[in-house]
């Protein structure tokens, strides 16, 4: 079985972009992979955060990634912070990295806009990501577009390592649906859906009501041709909206684009926003019943155990490969 890991993290809220982006593959992918699901709270702190507000939502989502179907019997399933390998190796990959690589990142600059205060946290930030992949000797890495060019990295510095210390790490692969790998904004469909966006009803949020969900969907800025067909370049509202449609409901782009040829923009939003109350409303319910439970500690106990026992094995072998020992050892003694 191959090896996958991802991550999201608890900064601020879930959002819909994040489960049909990321979430949803993590799901369909437990059954035939051997996937390592992790909540990355080392990655949250790069920016500030309040401490309490972090711990909920490292709660939070840990709940959410079971309500939407991650079964720790397949996957496991863990918060970051408690395994320190991935601490540890973030600093070892960190000192291979280049400062010219870890600038032309596009979050990095996005994120920083050029600034001074600039959190250094959030410069090496890839190579910590790169730690938590190369960690588990992962093959695979589904993630949504936006982190194409962090696996990039990742991969860049596993064979950096490999040819100037020992055969060590496998070479990873990104994974990207060809549906919902960017999942755009509900007020402008140019731009890529996020919780860090300053306007909620740009996104949905994995919690958000019924009620919430109906007025941001009927509000999504779309264009006034009228037409519903799929176009991301000349329609990306509408086309976003279809997408979203589509992978709620599993059916077909095609199908929906015929279903709704004749149809008008108000009803095809309405039937959206029910296909996103449909889909959200039963991982809320279970979501409600996990979050504050003495189950989700349990799942999250064993989850940094195994993880745990798989990470400190592999990291004393990188130990070994890059010299971090007192004596000579060989690196698979
Ligand atoms: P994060 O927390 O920003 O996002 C988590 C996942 O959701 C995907 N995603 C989207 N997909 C489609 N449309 C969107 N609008 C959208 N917004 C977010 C992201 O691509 C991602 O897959 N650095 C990572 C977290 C991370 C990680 C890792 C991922 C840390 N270590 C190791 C994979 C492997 C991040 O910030 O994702």
């Amino acid at each position: 079985m191959a090896k996958i890991f991802s991550g999201i993290k608890p900064t601020g809220v879930v959002t819909l972009g994040n489960y049909l982006g990321a979430m949803k593959q993590f799901v369909d992918l437990q059954d035939e992979h051997d996937a390592f699901y992790c909540v990355v709270d080392l990655h949250s702190i790069t920016v500030p955060l309040d401490r309490l507000e972090l711990m909920d939502n490292t709660r939070k989502l840990a709940a959410l990634y079971l309500a939407c179907g991650l079964d720790p019997e397949k996957a496991t399933i863990f918060v970051q912070s408690e395994v320190k390998a991935h601490a540890q190796l973030g600093w070892m990959l960190t000192c291979i990295s280049g400062m010219g690589e870890l600038g032309r990142m596009t979050q990095y600059k996005d994120k920083s806009q050029g600034g001074d205060n600039v959190g250094t946290g959030l410069f090496i930030y890839p190579t910590l990501m790169a730690a938590d992949i190369l960690l588990y000797g992962t093959e695979l890495v589904p993630v949504g577009d936006d982190q194409k060019q962090h696996v990039e990295l990742t991969r860049d510095l596993a064979e950096r390592f490999n040819k100037r210390y020992y055969e060590t790490f496998t070479i990873p692969e990104p994974l990207i649906q060809k549906e919902g790998a960017r999942i755009m904004s509900l007020t402008n469909p140019v731009k890529k859906m996020s919780k860090s966006d300053a306007n909620t009803k740009g996104y949905i949020s994995m919690l958000d009501e019924p009620n919430v969900i109906r007025k941001k969907i009927k509000s999504a800025v779309t264009d006034s041709s009228g037409v519903i067909s799929f176009d991301r370049e000349n329609k990306p509202g509408i086309s976003n909206l279809l997408e979203i449609y589509s992978l709620s409901t599993n059916t077909p782009l095609d199908e929906l684009v015929e279903r709704y040829k004749d149809s008008n923009y108000g009803t095809f939003k309405q039937d959206v926003a029910e296909a996103v109350v449909s889909l959200l409303e039963p991982i809320q319910a279970r979501y409600h019943e996990l979050v504050d439970s003495a189950e989700l500690d349990a799942i999250l106990d064993a989850g940094r155990e195994k993880a745990e026992a798989v990470a400190n094995k592999n990291l004393a072998k990188i130990e070994k490969a890059m010299g971090l020992s007192r004596k000579r050892a060989k690196v698979n003694k």
